[in-house]
């Protein structure tokens, strides 16, 4: 695995860019991200191109030995291009125009603004494109960051038209699909169907799911006019775009298919803040992030491209400027997350960033150097990783094991209609992935088109629309799976299906759903050693239930190796539900401690300590050889072994 990081050249003298290029390489980092947001810098006027500084950096960070992913700058249109068209902004749900000031001020239906994307990536493409310090692209930097995917512009609305004619191809199709004869919603033409906002009431959520649909088609075509650009000028450079975390706004695995490398931005402490979490667990984990954050997102994004190519881009370095509350990460801790990321095989992790600019709305945020080029703590540790990294080696690939069905679709169906404000998809997959990773498996998180081939278990939190195929590649596997509530629960155009929910799923289990509730914070249904909160549904069958709660409803049933979960997942059961699995499936598991984390990779074991004591992990090493660190594991320590 690689180390990099990101940085500015044009927020910095040009007199220190080649000292900066050697202290990276003498920290142990061989990649950098340069580029992303300099588009006033590169077109200062319309079609004046200003190269000379970049091909200056370029060639410096080249010459000391930097390989160099390049950014394409479309993030941050200058003012004078937005002010040639100011129609080309994001327009909000309220009808709000977005304005310049910030970054990220477009709408992606804007054809106007992808021919000016297409133009500056072209120019970019032609002059870079075989340099040989450039390694890889960027295109574009974080799709969707500060709520920018959705779009209620005249340019969208006009796009979505377009793409209802499409997939409708008569509006009589529509009105029946969306079930528009409900409220007289019915519709005479394409022509007269506008974006899902400011409605009296709610929307329909058929209308709202296309329009999720057809928004996250927008970024997979923005995408991929920049990557066809690219690949034409600049053969064999990987192409790559930064992800963010806990973001569903757009299907990443739908845009990854242009791509060779997901990478993601990592920035655990400020996600942990701004995210679900309980107080509790703000409080126990806050210089630390919930133990489960960052490998969440490995294991999701490793799903996205062919051959599982991923990466993090950004990793945060000690404090961000961008939480509620922005605490510094415990001594230790940016050196356990760089081991972790390597752990579920990361090819590079680049921090965010080299210096801490002294300017501007990031000045708060620190990096790897502080403000006056003196090493900040996270550097100290970008420093100790790389001598760790080179000490582990090459270590090989891991077999498969468990697999974690993943949806954007589902998050959009239940953001649409929800029943219930604590049914949220996001979370239900944390709790169930969380539950898998406290057991100590390897779990990779895939997309419910994925070849399940191989993997010796499945988890499927919910899948509220559910393919033909996907029975059918789940039914010839044949290994122990798990089915969460609400699967099956609708049909493609977002209505209930004839036969009730699970739908298509009951070729596999004999079950009927016939009435759902949700409960509010502080109802709940008491089971053995656990309280069922926030969901639980009503299931008529034959079959009897391997677990019931006290009003004598069943929430599992099982039948041959499926199982049904009918409520959101207590986490007590759910761990015993994934353990008996596991067993079912000849997959070993461990009863970890709260704190402690492992991943295998290849041959070797890693265990990460994100607790505030020490952690001994004697009993886990059964023999095996210490590699990195000690069985007593230090807060913010890792360990490595390999197996007896
Ligand atoms: C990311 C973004 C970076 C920077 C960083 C700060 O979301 O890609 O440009 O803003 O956050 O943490």
């Amino acid at each position: 695995m690689k180390l990099g990081c990101c940085y500015y050249p044009e927020h910095w003298p040009q007199g220190i860019w080649a000292d900066d290029a050697k202290r990276m390489v003498e920290m142990g980092l061989s990649q950098v991200r340069i580029g992303e947001f300099a588009w006033s810098r590169i077109e200062p006027n319309p079609g004046q191109y200003e190269w000379d500084w970049l091909d200056r950096a370029i060639q410096t960070l080249g010459d000391a030995g930097m390989e160099i992913i390049l950014g394409t700058p479309t993030a941050t249109p200058p003012k004078w291009l937005v002010d040639s068209m100011p129609d080309m902004v994001a327009v909000d749900e309220q009808g709000r125009p977005r304005k310049f000031g910030s970054r990220r001020h477009y709408c992606f239906s804007h054809q106007r603004y992808r021919e000016q994307c297409a133009r500056i990536v072209e120019a970019m493409a032609q002059r870079y494109g075989e340099n040989p310090a450039i390694v890889a692209w960027q295109t574009d930097n974080e799709y969707g960051c500060h709520d920018t995917i959705v779009s209620y512009s005249e340019a969208a609305k006009m796009g979505f038209r377009r793409w209802l004619a499409d997939k409708y191809d008569h509006v009589d199709a529509l009105n029946s699909a969306w079930g528009n004869v409900f409220w007289s919603m019915e519709y005479r033409s394409f022509d007269e169907v506008d974006p899902p906002n400011l409605t009296v009431t709610e929307p329909n959520p058929a209308h709202v799911l296309d329009y999720r649909r057809f928004a996250s088609g927008e970024v997979v075509t923005f995408n991929k006019l920049q990557v066809d650009i690219l690949r034409a000028h600049s053969p064999g450079r990987d192409m790559i775009h930064n992800y963010m975390g806990f973001f569903t706004e757009f299907d990443h695995h739908d845009v990854a298919r242009d791509l060779d490398v997901a990478s993601w931005d990592s920035y655990p402490l400020g996600f942990l803040e701004q995210f679900w979490f309980s107080d509790e667990e703000k409080l126990r984990y806050t210089r630390q992030g919930h133990p489960d954050i960052a490998a969440f997102h490995h294991d999701l994004y490793r799903g996205c491209c062919a051959g599982g190519r991923w990466s993090v881009m950004e990793q945060q370095p000690g404090p961000v400027n961008w939480a509620r509350y922005n605490p510094a990460p415990l001594d230790g801790m940016v050196r356990l997350w760089t081991l972790e990321a390597m752990a579920h095989g990361a090819e590079l992790v680049s921090y965010f960033r080299w210096r801490q600019a002294p300017f501007a709305q990031e000045q708060m945020h620190a990096g790897l150097l502080r403000p006056d080029s003196e090493v900040a703590p996270g550097g100290d540790e970008a420093a100790l990783a790389a001598a760790d990294i080179q000490q582990l080696g090459q270590i090989g690939e891991t077999a498969k094991s468990v697999a974690l069905l993943f949806s954007y679709e589902a998050a959009w169906l239940f953001e649409a209609q929800p029943q219930g404000q604590s049914f949220r998809y996001l979370e239900l997959v944390f709790e169930m992935y969380s539950a898998l990773r406290q057991l100590g498996l390897n779990v990779d998180m895939v997309s419910p088109d994925a070849a399940l081939d191989g993997y010796k278990m499945i988890v499927v939190p919910s899948l509220p629309i559910l393919s033909p195929s996907l029975v059918e590649r789940i039914a010839k596997r044949n290994v122990p799976v798990l089915f969460g509530p609400r699967t099956g629960s609708k049909t493609a155009d977002f209505a209930i299906p004839a036969d009730l929910a699970p739908g298509t799923l009951q070729q596999l289990i004999p079950i009927k759903v016939s009435r759902v509730e949700s409960l509010r914070p502080g109802m709940a249904e008491k089971g053995s050693d656990y309280d069922v909160t926030r969901w639980i549904e009503t299931v008529e069958t034959e079959l009897s239930a391997d677990e019931m709660v006290n009003d004598g409803r069943g929430i599992i049933f099982s039948s041959g190796p499926v199982r049904y979960l009918a409520s959101w997942p207590p986490a007590p059961l759910i761990k015993r539900v994934f353990a008996a699995m596991a067993k079912e499936a000849d997959i070993a598991t461990l009863d970890l401690p709260r704190d402690l984390r492992v991943r295998q990779l290849g041959h070797v074991h890693f265990a990460f300590n994100y607790g505030s004591g020490d952690c001994d992990i004697t009993d886990h090493l059964q023999g095996g050889e210490l590699i990195l660190g000690e069985a007593l594991i230090k807060p913010a320590g890792v360990a490595a072994w390999t197996a007896a």
